[in-house]
């Protein structure tokens, strides 16, 4: 667990929050997020390794639910040790709060201790840059639906770790389970 200075508590994601996090992406995506991405790359899990994610983290004020930031364990081009960040959500009632930061710096605590080499999300550069993410070379991660090529991006938590990942992303469901 982590306590932010703003009371933000960040807990590991359990079983019982899926629902509260589906409920809140519904409230600040709309239907329009199962055209996303990362919901794309999340649809090859198995149903039982949905039930947790390792790295996935919940934010908390008291009792509510404030911000969510999933993780999914994925392959590249058939080689493990990735994770994709997102959805990243901040509820629309803390919004505006730098909520979001402490969210991404746990998921990439989480990542680095669990043993992962390289985090890759579909996101703004202006926001994701402060925690080191860049823009991928468009030749070398490919992704299973459409997206803008300038917000593929990625942060090696292990220097030259992106080097080993050049292909097609899928979730891992040999990692996703715990
Ligand atoms: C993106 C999000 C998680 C940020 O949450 P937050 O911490 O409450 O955001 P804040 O409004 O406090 O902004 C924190 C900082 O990030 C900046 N920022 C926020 N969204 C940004 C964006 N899309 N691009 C660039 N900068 C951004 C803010 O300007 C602010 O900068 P500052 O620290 O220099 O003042 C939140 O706005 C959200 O949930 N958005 C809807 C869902 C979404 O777009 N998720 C990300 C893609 S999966």
């Amino acid at each position: 667990m982590y306590v932010t200075a703003s009371t933000l508590t960040i807990c590991p994601l359990q079983t019982r929050d899926i629902a509260p996090i589906q409920k809140l992406h519904s409230q600040v995506f709309g239907p329009g997020r199962f055209a996303r991405t990362a919901y794309r790359v999340r649809e090859g899990l198995t149903p039982a390794s949905t039930s947790a994610d390792t790295c996935s983290r919940v934010g908390w004020i008291d009792a509510t639910m404030a911000a969510s930031v999933t993780m999914t364990p994925i392959t590249i081009g058939g080689a493990s040790g990735a994770l994709l960040l997102g959805p990243l959500v901040v509820a629309p009632k803390f919004a505006g709060q730098g909520f979001g930061e402490p969210m991404v710096n746990a998921a990439l605590d989480a990542a680095k201790q669990a043993g992962a080499s390289l985090v890759l999300l579909v996101g703004d550069h202006a926001y994701y840059k402060r925690f080191g993410f860049e823009i991928v070379r468009a030749e070398h991660i490919t992704l299973p639906g459409p997206v803008n090529l300038s917000r593929v991006l990625a942060v090696e938590l292990t220097t030259g770790s992106s080097a080993n990942f050049k292909g097609l992303v899928s979730a891992d469901n040999a990692r996703s389970t715990h």
